[in-house]
């Protein structure tokens, strides 16, 4: 084994291969999704503005703490606001769910080859020789991952509590296509969260050893099931997070009706 390792020919210069396959693709997707992600939800985050029509609330912007929506739970901008910060009531919530998708697993190998080109791709020349990992500043900071998932989970139950009153309009329940939208949303950004490696070790593997009892195994199987498909409900969520964000404000700007379906 060691000898037929030590025959495979070593890639020497930046992006040199001898692969044959259109191999830069997922790279080059990665880096394209999420640098938009990435500008949009900059810009978007920076509004504070047009982030709720009617009964539905811009997913990036739940939990209101402070804001002029109804939706807001302690009120308007409060007055110890520093005037030199630009207020935004997605400032002091939109920090968790970005450092949970900035430093979940699936994420970090996506990025750091789309972005870092560390390496782009397998068998692919790297721009550098050292290999460090992630047991050094700053990249030993991704460990605190695990903590940004009890947030995230704590996060869940605002996201359902949005979609419920997603359904409470001016005179009475409704379905309107935001209603669906955020709906679905929450149901992905769950598959996306109920998936996480750090979750299933929680549930699963904490002690190395599997759950003997019916729950806990239970509990076990459906994070693995969630789990299997992790890369698809990163994606899916996060468009759905886009596609919400963009239908309000679209609707706040006029520039759409919202339909009403019940
Ligand atoms: Fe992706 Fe935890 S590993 S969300």
């Amino acid at each position: 084994m060691s000898d037929l390792l030590a025959s495979l020919p070593k890639p020497a210069r930046f992006l040199e291969t001898s692969r044959t396959d259109v191999w830069w693709k997922e790279p080059l997707a990665t880096f394209l999704g999420l640098g938009f992600f990435v500008v949009y939800g900059t810009w978007a985050v920076f509004q504070g503005v047009d982030y709720t029509y009617g009964p539905y609330m811009s997913p990036l912007y739940g939990l209101e703490i402070f804001g002029d929506s109804h939706h807001a739970l302690l009120g308007p901008k409060p007055g110890w606001w520093p005037a030199f910060v630009p207020f935004s009531p997605a400032l002091l919530i939109a920090w968790a769910p970005a450092g949970f998708r900035l430093t979940c697993y699936y994420y970090r190998g996506a990025y750091y080859k789309a972005f870092w080109a560390d390496p782009v791709s397998c068998a692919v020349g790297e721009p550098r020789t050292s290999y460090l990992g992630e047991r050094w500043f700053p990249l030993v900071l991704q460990n605190i991952h695990r903590y940004f998932l009890y947030m995230a989970l704590a996060l869940m139950f605002i996201l359902v509590w949005d979609a419920i009153v997603a359904t409470q309009f001016d005179d009475g329940f409704g379905i309107g296509v935001g209603t669906i939208l955020i709906a679905v949303n929450t149901v992905l950004i769950g598959g996306y969260t109920f998936g996480c490696h750090s979750l299933r070790h929680l549930v699963g593997g904490r002690f190395n050893k599997l759950p003997r009892s019916t729950i806990g195994k239970n509990c076990y199987e459906c994070v693995s099931a969630a789990n299997r498909n992790h890369m698809k409900w990163a994606w899916a969520s996060l468009i759905m997070v886009l596609v919400c964000d963009i239908y309000i404000r679209l609707c706040c700007a006029g520039i759409i009706t919202d339909l009403r379906i019940l």
